[in-house]
Formats: C-alpha cells, structure tokens, sequence
C-alpha cells in the first residue's frame, strides 16, 4: 500500500484497510474450521463498516453483535439475521425489539433479570425468542486485565450456579426457546492452552444440558502486533475439534464470535507529521492523528508498528510519536526507533488499526471522525467519508 501517493488523494489522517489481507485473513478461518460442524460469527465492533462486513458476509460468515446499531450495520453487508447473535450485559429495550421483529438467530442472556425482560418483550411482540445462556466459565486468559471477561468478578455472563434458576424461569417462559449455552473469556488471546482450558469448562456444562444444539464459544484469537509467534486459527482449530468431537457428532453447533483477527491487520492509520520537536533530550513527532482516532494504546499501553511511508537510509533514532490532543496519553508510542530523516509532512503509518480502531474512536477535542478507504489492488474506494464539523453543528441544538 503506497500511503504516501493515498496521501495526495486523502487528506491525512485516515484509516486505509487493505482487501487483499482481510481475504486471506477470512480465509484462514474459513478453511481452518471447514471440516467441523462450525459457524463463525464476525463480532462486528471490531470494525463496522458494512463494505468490511460484506467481504465475510461474501464467505458464509454471520455476525456477532452487541445493539441494535451494530445489526443495521450488519444487514447493510448482507448479512442474514439468521446467522446473527447478539451479545451484551445491559442490551436496550429497544434492542432487543429490534432484534426480535428483524429474525435476529440468537440473544445471548447475561443475567438473571435479562431473561425476565427479554420474555416480557417477546411476550408484548407476540413472538418466541430464541436464546443463548452466556455462561462466566470463570477461567483466566493470559491478556491485557481489560479485555479479559471471563473471570468470576467480570461483569459478563451468568456464573454456572445460576443455571438452575435460569432454568426455572425458562420452563416457565414460552415466549423464550433456549437453543445455546455461550461465553467468550477474552481478546487477543494468543495462546492456544488458555482457550483451551474455556472450552473444556463449556463443553462439560453443555453435556449437562439437555435439548441445546448450539455451543458458542466466543472469539479472541490474538493478532501479533509485535511480529512475534501467536497461536492462529489452524492451531484453534483442532482443539475445538479435540474438545467438542462427541458434541460435533450428535449435531451440535459450534459457533465462534472472532472480531480482531479478521480486521486487525488489514487496517492502516496514515498520519502526516505536523512537528518534528526535539525537547528535553527526547525527540516527539508530534502527528495529525490522536488518541481519539486510536485510543489503543492510551487505553491499554497497547502496541502498534509505526513506519515511515517513504523509503529512507537514515540510521533510525528513538522517537516518541503523539498527536495533537491535549493528553499526555495522547501517545502513540515511546522510544520507538524511526529514521533521524522524518521532517514536517512526511506520512507515518501505524498498522494493526483495523480492528478497534475506528470503532472506538470519539470526536475529543472537537476531532471530527476520520474516513475510511477500502484499497483492492490498484483501487482505492472511500467506504466512509469524514465526518465534519457540520455534522456534529447539526446535532447540536441552539444554547
Ligand atoms: C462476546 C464477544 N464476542 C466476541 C468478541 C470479539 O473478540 P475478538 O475481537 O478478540 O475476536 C468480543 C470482544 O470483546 C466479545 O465481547
């Protein structure tokens, strides 16, 4: 992806994600787990925009959501709600209306009062819910403490002690079908024995459950922003098919929420740089993009590759890259070897953005959102242009 000549064309900053990488990416999974009795589910807010969405809706792939917003998007790319499932601690009413009268395939419960609420609804709408359990299976993954969501203390999912109750209210809701058992442990998980050790715990309280045909098992395939060795989804997959044989065998489904490893490392923020600052013994480059565009690594000290996009044969130095806004954790990375060469204007791009990485941006500092290009070979189209001042003057009402 030449960035530099993209630069010319659209303005800097801008998330540009490359076609060719969320294919194979896609394929990866795909073929991965095309021998077993497996549905993956693209958990959406890892990137949203529906021409993303189209390219796994285009591969068989569903989706997994968390509102109602997210399965507007979902169907702009194609995808059935049939093949949906929508997760989430506190959905809305309205949520779960839309949802229920849009055919949604699956609502995974998180609660004791969810179910409740979800039945009223249905109830009110005259029609049947079909419903996931989210179980907390109470294990550990080995990730960053805020993306891991299964432990006992996480807010997520319903400790398996609660089953029995949820058990009672389902028998006596018939405006509720119970079709799965859930969970999801965590994100960027990079070792194959952490989930391992989810799934085992799943699969047992599944053979204790009569009548469910579906186990969903979440997502949280790890990306390797550094470069280094991560476990992938040929290795995944045959512990899924290790653990869930019997289960496989007798028709169960098998489902799988996978969000990050599809559209991390397809996704590229180019940059320009505003300032080259040399202060304090330190060299900043000070660039048009900010934590609002990526908020990653202020949120979790996350790491992503920077790299100039032209050609240099400087000797590299440390330099610590941050953006406008007025945060000290407005910083992209610390002490991170760059050429000595980099001078106002030149593009830096940080990659690994693709997953998380729009989605999670907001308009701090009055920073309207950014555009998104979609490159296909030669081809770049905008799948989402800017926001604009304009847009948010026109939300906001007169004082
Ligand atoms: C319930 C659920 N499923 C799937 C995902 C996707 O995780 P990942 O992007 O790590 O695959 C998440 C992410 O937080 C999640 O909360």
């Amino acid at each position: 992806m030449d960035t530099t000549a993209l630069a010319r064309t659209y303005p800097t900053p801008f998330y540009a994600y490359d076609a060719a990488v969320l294919r194979a990416r896609i394929g990866d999974l795909t073929e991965a787990f095309k021998a077993q009795n497996v549905s993956l589910h693209y958990a959406v807010k890892a990137n949203d925009n529906p021409a993303i969405i189209a390219m796994a809706a285009k591969a068989g792939i569903g989706a997994c959501l968390v509102s109602a917003g997210e399965m507007k998007r979902a169907m702009a790319g194609g995808m059935p709600p049939a093949l949906m499932l929508m997760n989430g601690v506190g959905k809305s009413d309205a949520d779960i209306r839309f949802a229920l009268a849009n055919g949604i395939g699956q609502l995974n419960v998180e609660s004791i009062p969810e179910l409740t609420v979800i039945a009223d609804i249905a109830r009110e709408m005259g029609v049947v819910a079909p419903i996931g359990l989210r179980i907390n299976p109470e294990v550990a993954a080995n990730t960053h403490s805020n993306i891991a969501t299964g432990r006992r203390t996480d807010k997520f999912g319903l400790l398996a002690e609660d089953l029995p109750e949820a058990k009672r209210i389902i028998a006596a809701r018939p405006e509720l079908k119970w079709i799965a058992l859930s969970c999801h442990i965590g994100s960027q998980v990079h070792d194959v024995n952490d989930l391992r050790r989810g799934y085992a715990v799943m699969a047992d309280i599944f053979r204790a459950q009569e009548g469910l045909d579906r186990l969903d098992l979440g997502g949280g395939f790890g990306v390797s922003y550094r470069g280094d060795a991560y476990s992938r989804p040929a290795d995944f997959a045959p512990v899924v098919a290790e653990l869930t044989k019997d289960l496989q065998a007798r028709g169960v489904r098998i489902q799988l929420e996978p969000g990050r490893y599809i559209a991390a490392e397809a996704g590229t923020l180019v940059t320009s740089v505003i300032h080259v600052k040399d202060s304090g013994g330190m060299r900043f480059i000070v660039v048009d993009a900010a934590m609002n565009d990526l908020i990653r690594p202020a949120l979790y000290e996350a790491y992503h590759p920077i790299r100039l996009g032209r050609s240099s044969k400087a000797a590299t130095m440390p330099c610590t890259i941050v953006g406008p806004v007025c945060e000290s954790s407005d910083c992209f990375a610390r002490d991170r070897g760059l050429p000595a060469d980099i001078v106002r204007g030149d593009v830096l791009e940080i990659g690994f953005a693709g997953a998380y990485g729009f989605t999670m941006s907001g308009q701090y500092n009055a920073r309207p959102r950014l555009a998104e290009v979609l490159i296909d070979g030669n081809e770049a189209k905008l799948i989402r242009r800017a926001f604009t001042a304009e847009d948010f003057d026109a939300a906001t009402l007169a004082a």
